[in-house]
């Protein structure tokens, strides 16, 4: 029977419903052996899914686990994900931004995948943030203060976990209905009424191509609609890492310099920016340009930071003992000239070789290390001028960073 689904699949025929249920259900109970999961995830990654079969393994994910309802919390519930990228911290100033306006934000985040950082591991970096907060703790936060940021916990969409895992190290992450599927059952299974997606697209990410970003958004929307929730995507580039921060403690900062108005013109101010204003403009339903405007507003009038503080506060963080780590190198202009590219995969590597994530499942993460652009695409440089600081832990720095820049001179 399982030889049966799996080498239909091979042949690139369409499998049913009950056909889906049987043998992921039946890799979720251990009837279903890693070989012949690995071999059907191929078969897909390979030969694709009709929309048919993507609902129903989406709804095979959700009901593999609890399904959380906020209803009770007044508010549009909107969430946003992100498919992952080097330097990502949005997150982190998203959400008190849009919490600050009045929506209610419940985020639940994941940990770092290959090169790319992931929320909970930033979060971590604040010494005594609580990541794993209990569904009862969850609610009362919401109606105290409006924001929580917290961990998956294990009971929702335990499927995605154990396939995630099998994907990763099978060379089958990067499959379109596989991503649609695993993103869009976690965040209806974590109550959103709505949301929205941010698909990273170059070097730097699982996407390698527009088209292939294209695809995704196309697909998650039709998933949406099948389920009755508003989907809205942005496409963003991962060429180039997200701001200037890459690693923990170092991103928590960064995204601090924003929401106190410090940080205020590049490509991570305005891409945080504009997924705040989408967030509020489906929350309030309301422009995105009316949406746009209290966004800057709650930004340069405090609350935005002060509603990063409460959650902090609440989630028992201390910022005065973040680390950042006092052992740094720089690298330097080989040659005067602008900045023409910094490659995204490059400074994931270099970060990672750092401990910023972990290499193996036995690994530490080590929340103080990382890089620092002083200098950004478009920046005008002398030949000796400092273009980016390593914070240096334990491991020293184990790849050559000479690649990293690009200068037309
Ligand atoms: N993020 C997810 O949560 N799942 C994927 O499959 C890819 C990115």
């Amino acid at each position: 029977m399982i030889l049966d689904i799996i080498n239909k699949k091979r042949l690139g025929k369409e499998l049913t419903y009950q056909e889906l249920d049987t043998i992921f259900n039946g890799y979720l109970e251990g009837e279903v052996l890693d070989y012949q999961m690995s071999s059907l995830l191929m078969a897909i990654c390979i030969n694709g899914m009709s929309d048919e079969e993507i609902f129903a393994l989406t709804k095979i994910f959700i009901d593999s686990g609890d399904v959380l309802d906020f209803s009770m919390i007044d508010g549009v519930k909107v969430d946003k994900h992100s498919t992952g990228g080097i330097g990502d911290k949005t997150t982190l100033v998203i959400a008190p931004i849009v919490a600050s306006l009045g929506i209610p934000v419940i985020k639940m985040s994941g940990r770092g995948l290959g090169y790319t950082g992931g929320t909970i591991d930033k979060l971590e970096s604040i010494p005594g943030y609580r990541i794993n907060l209990k569904e009862g703790e969850i609610l009362k936060q919401l109606q105290d203060i409006q924001i929580v940021i917290t961990g998956q916990t294990a009971s929702l969409v335990p499927m995605d976990k154990a396939i995630y895992a099998l994907r990763d190290v099978t060379a089958t992450v990067s499959s379109i209905p596989l991503i649609a599927s695993s993103i869009m059952s976690k965040k209806i299974a974590g109550g959103a009424d709505k949301i929205l997606i941010d698909i990273k697209v170059g070097r730097g990410a699982l996407l390698q191509t527009k088209q292939d970003a294209k695809e995704l958004s196309d697909l998650m929307i039709r998933i949406g609609k099948f389920y009755q929730r508003e989907v809205r995507t942005i496409i963003s580039d991962m060429n180039v890492p997200l701001g200037r921060a890459i690693g923990n403690s170092l991103e928590v900062q960064e995204a601090i310099d924003v929401l106190k108005g410090e940080e205020t013109d590049n490509e991570f101010v305005r891409l945080c920016f504009d997924l705040a204003s989408e967030m509020v403009s489906m929350g309030k339903n309301i422009s995105k340009e009316e949406a746009y405007e209290q966004v800057v507003e709650c930004v340069k009038n405090g609350s935005a930071y002060q509603k990063f503080l409460d959650l902090v506060a609440h989630q028992k963080g201390d910022l005065t003992k973040m680390k950042i780590s006092s052992k740094t190198k720089t690298i330097e202009a080989k040659s005067s000239g602008i900045i023409k590219k910094i490659d995204a995969l490059e400074v994931g590597k270099l970060a990672l070789s750092l401990g910023t994530g972990k290499e193996t499942l036995d690994d530490t993460i080590d929340h103080s290390v990382g890089i620092y652009l002083n200098k950004l695409v478009g920046d005008k440089v002398k030949k000796g001028d400092v273009l980016a600081t390593i914070y240096i832990g334990k491991k020293e720095p184990s790849i050559s960073y000479d690649s990293i820049f690009t200068i037309d001179v």
